[in-house]
């Protein structure tokens, strides 16, 4: 039997852990000096737990990083062209379960916290109950509640990881001392299912350990 790390584990119905030709993700001099300390509340009052940013790629990732994914033609142009998603998570924060308008997918990889995951969910009913509201990029998105919902995946974004954002998900940030930083890489114009961004990176999955029966 070969023993296996849940959190390595893909998911094909959740995520895929990416093994990139990048030795080094992040930029050596990642400065974050310039994110805000904090965010205003929204205008409902709510706290603003969860903080985003939209730098340029080059900005946060290696320069071998940038060139690979150029290379391979995907853009992250959430705000233009060569931006990226930049989120960064409040030490205890978890964010509300929602699915993500747009492409059905993202990649992301998070850095900071020393216990965080991403869980993703399906529908106990066929109808089940949302409330829409703004999410952190201010798009009016649908939040869902936990009783209407199955867990069927979860795992920590530890590494460059190909991640489902159409299906109800969310991000825990376990730690109470740290931030949890995600770069995010999106591509607005994407109209993949799931199935065919999974297929446009599989040279990139890494493969499991077989695991006897
Ligand atoms: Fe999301």
């Amino acid at each position: 039997m070969t023993s296996l790390n849940p959190t390595s584990m893909n998911n094909p119905e959740c995520y895929y852990k990416l093994k990139l030709p990048i030795s080094q993700w992040l930029r050596k001099d990642l400065d974050l000096s310039w994110y805000p300390d904090v965010f205003p509340d929204y205008e409902w009052g709510e706290k603003r737990i969860w903080g985003l940013q939209y730098p340029k790629i080059d900005a946060i990732l290696s320069d071998e990083a940038v060139e690979f994914f150029r290379s391979i033609g995907f853009e992250s142009n959430m705000a233009g062209p060569n931006t990226v998603n930049l989120f960064r998570g409040n030490p205890g924060a978890t964010m509300g379960i929602h699915h993500d308008m747009g492409p059905k997918f993202s990649i992301n990889y998070s850095w900071g916290s020393e216990h965080n995951e991403m869980r993703w969910y399906k529908f106990k009913t066929s109808n089940p109950k949302t409330y829409s509201k703004p999410s952190t990029t201010g798009r009016p998105t649908d939040y869902f509640y936990p009783e209407d919902l199955i867990e069927v995946g979860r795992t920590a974004i530890d590494e460059p990881t190909l991640v489902r954002t159409h299906i109800p998900h969310h991000v825990v940030n376990y730690d109470v001392n740290n931030y949890r930083w995600c770069v995010t890489l999106r591509n607005l114009t994407n109209t993949w299912t799931w199935e065919e961004a999974a297929e446009f990176f599989s040279p990139w999955i890494e493969v499991e350990d077989a695991v006897s029966l």
